[in-house]
């Protein structure tokens, strides 16, 4: 029989908040480039972040974000001052949460389930976006890679789940608006639901999420299912 559930851990950036709200801000300093920028930007935190794990270069994700906001603004020809890195640093705290945001996490407090964050993101960074969105009253834990001195989708950041909260980590329920990163805790033994808000196909890592929706209240209906509590 399957295990029971013990709790849900989200992801942060592009699962609970939207990572292109930041392009409205991004278009007032470089008229429409905004859209341009934010997806350069976010392709470079990625690609750095991995980089500098595989090489163990850690350094916070606040000096990873803003290296690849430089880099993005260099490549694409952006002149980028410092009031202007300032005002989209200070932003990328600010982003939006999705709309069902709340409303999911509601539901899952409602039935008692634990939830938390585990997110490459920096205690800082993590208190801020969360403060920002005002989400931070739904989690009991809130696990950051800086613990762990690397980033996804390096075992020791999801060691983190099962290390925190003493359950194994097929009790744990890794909710993924990022496909690598539900893979990534796939294969380290999580059970994993990748919210594909945007229909986009699954990457090629001869692995699947175990369950697969288009918004943050499928995964909660999914999380509902495993934890055998209904609606
Ligand atoms: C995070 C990135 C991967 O929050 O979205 O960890």
């Amino acid at each position: 029989m399957a295990r029971a559930l013990s709790a849900v851990l989200f992801d942060l950036y592009g699962t609970l908040l939207d990572v292109h709200s930041v392009a409205t801000r991004a278009d007032q300093l470089f008229s429409g480039r905004g859209a341009a920028l934010v997806q350069l930007w976010r392709d470079k935190q990625l690609e750095y972040s991995r980089l500098r794990t595989l090489s163990n270069r850690y350094v916070p994700f606040t000096q990873v974000v803003e290296d690849a906001l430089q880099y993005a603004c260099d490549a694409l020809r952006l002149p980028l001052d410092a009031a202007g890195r300032g005002l989209l640093m200070h932003e990328f705290t600010q982003l939006a949460p999705f709309a069902d945001a709340i409303p999911s996490l509601r539901r899952l407090a409602a039935v008692g389930l634990t939830a938390g964050v585990l997110t490459n993101g920096d205690p800082g960074q993590l208190e801020d976006a969360l403060c920002g969105a005002g989400l931070e009253e739904y989690f009991d834990v809130l696990l950051s890679a800086d613990q762990a001195r690397a980033y996804k989708t390096a075992a020791a950041v999801y060691e983190l789940g099962p290390l925190t909260l003493g359950h194994p980590a097929g009790e744990l329920l890794l909710v993924s608006g990022n496909a690598w990163d539900a893979i990534g805790a796939k294969w380290y033994g999580y059970r994993t639901f990748w919210v594909n808000r945007s229909s986009a196909p699954l990457d090629r890592l001869g692995e699947r999420p175990d369950g697969i929706g288009r918004s943050l209240e499928e995964a909660v209906d999914f999380a509902l299912r495993l934890h055998g509590g209904g609606t």
